[in-house]
């Protein structure tokens, strides 16, 4: 969050920046930097992308400027000196002393998110520091987690190493918790995008007295809020929908107590897992389109899922030759509907009421296929990550040792979805013509 709380009010010429905007006064009292940039949370989600951090502007500037400095001039008057206070007169929010402890650029992205998050949200140096910096301050014995990004199961190995952290499975039965444990929960699911029923772990972590996390980054807002189902603290790679371009790394905690922001600061200031500035910096840009981006980037891949559903099962087709599954949320939901009745899958439409999300994944029949398809793309870049702009598929074994060597994971960007879809046929059937080549046939 923005810096500490200054023990000077802002002046009255300030005043007209931290009013409500739009029809309606604010219901926060305006005393600290988390009511601040949570002041226009009545309005859509895209104003407060645009103007939560509008309290920290001291400059006409419409664009905010980009700060590189890691250190900043201290008052001149002595009797002003106090100890990691440092109140910038033209901006008391605005105020800092060292980057390793915060910065202009990184303040404002933490105030945009607190806003959108619906909680005090502190910015990390990617996804994986603030999977550690959560662990390292709550510091639980156990953790029950699933499936999911094999990253974080990698920080629970590094923990259990230094603190005997132990992970249990994220179904295992209520005995195996005590309070003060961590029941972690990624949704949807990194790399099929299926959803998980977070009120289900909401139940078990009242339960059992443990703190419900969430992993968050597959279904960033509008597509769902997990606060809203009970999570206590909320995590999400920040380099992929709120950086939205594929050019910045970024992690992000938000936590239902805004108690823990000291804690989890000053955990920050030694551990030194700041954003950087410039990154900072794009954050606030790309932050300020993830509305228009996600329910485009979500809605378009729920076309091309229903596409290559339709596809596969037509006998003859390129698609139905080389694709075995596709999953993704939207599958998952018409799955449930089938196989149990109309309101099985009514935790899925609650939970996800944006969309179910950007990120799809498929098995081929054969995993040569799967190697292979990707360079047949045009318009899909064959990397790894998710959320930019760009669309991407990968050939998951490439940085997943423990995956399906047949799965190919989509990360839909804002193209056309025709296009993109017409990339995949082509693909498809350029795949199926090579292979018959190579079969002799
Ligand atoms: C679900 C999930 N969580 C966390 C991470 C880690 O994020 P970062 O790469 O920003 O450290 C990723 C990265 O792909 C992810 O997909």
């Amino acid at each position: 969050m923005a810096g500490d709380k200054p023990n000077e009010n802002p002046t009255s010429s300030k005043s007209e920046l931290v009013r409500g905007m739009a029809h309606e006064e604010p219901q926060q009292a305006l005393s600290d930097p988390i009511a601040l940039a949570s002041r226009l949370q009545h309005l859509s989600l895209s104003a407060q992308a645009i103007h939560a951090d509008d309290f920290l502007n001291s400059h006409p500037s419409v664009a905010p400027p980009m700060h590189v400095a890691t250190t900043f001039r201290y008052n001149d008057d002595p009797d002003k000196l106090s100890s990691w206070k440092n109140i910038n007169p033209n901006n008391p929010y605005d105020s800092h002393v060292y980057s390793r402890d915060s910065g202009p650029n990184t303040t404002r992205l933490e105030a945009v998110l607190t806003s959108i998050l619906r909680n005090p949200t502190l910015t990390y140096s990617s996804g994986l520091a603030a999977f550690h910096a959560m662990l390292v301050y709550l510091n639980p014995k156990r953790i029950a987690i699933g499936g999911g990004y094999h990253g974080c199961h990698g920080v629970i190995k590094v923990l259990s190493k230094l603190t005997g952290l132990q992970a249990v499975d994220l179904d295992c039965a209520d005995t195996e918790l005590a309070p003060g444990d961590v029941i972690h929960v990624e949704t949807p699911v990194n790399p099929t995008g299926e959803a998980r029923d977070l009120a289900v772990y909401a139940d078990k972590a009242r339960r059992t007295g443990a703190v419900l996390t969430v992993d968050a980054t597959f279904a960033p807002p509008p597509l769902a809020d997990p606060f809203a189902w009970g999570a206590d603290a909320v995590m999400h790679s920040g380099t992929k929908y709120f950086g939205g371009h594929s050019d910045m790394l970024c992690g992000t905690l938000s936590v239902r107590d805004a108690a823990w922001v000291a804690g989890l600061r000053a955990e920050r200031l030694v551990l030194g897992s700041v954003m950087g500035s410039l990154e900072g910096w794009l954050g606030v840009r790309s932050v300020r389109t993830l509305e228009v981006r996600v329910r485009k980037q979500s809605a378009d891949a729920e076309r091309l899922v229903q596409w290559l559903v339709a596809r596969a099962a037509e006998e003859g087709s390129a698609v139905a030759e080389i694709v075995a599954e596709v999953e993704h949320a939207s599958v998952q939901m018409r799955r449930l509907e089938e196989e149990k009745g109309k309101g099985a899958a009514e935790w899925m439409r609650r939970q996800m009421p944006g969309g179910f999300g950007p990120v799809f994944a498929f098995y081929t029949k054969d995993p040569d296929d799967a190697r292979r398809l990707p360079s047949k793309l045009a318009l899909f870049h064959h990397a790894t990550s998710l959320g930019g702009v760009e669309s991407l598929i990968e050939w998951r074994a490439m940085t997943d040792a423990g995956v399906d060597k047949r799965l190919l994971r989509v990360s839909v960007g804002i193209e056309g979805w025709e296009d993109l879809r017409d990339d995949l046929e082509q693909a498809f059937k350029a795949l199926a013509k090579e292979k018959k080549e190579r079969a002799g046939k």
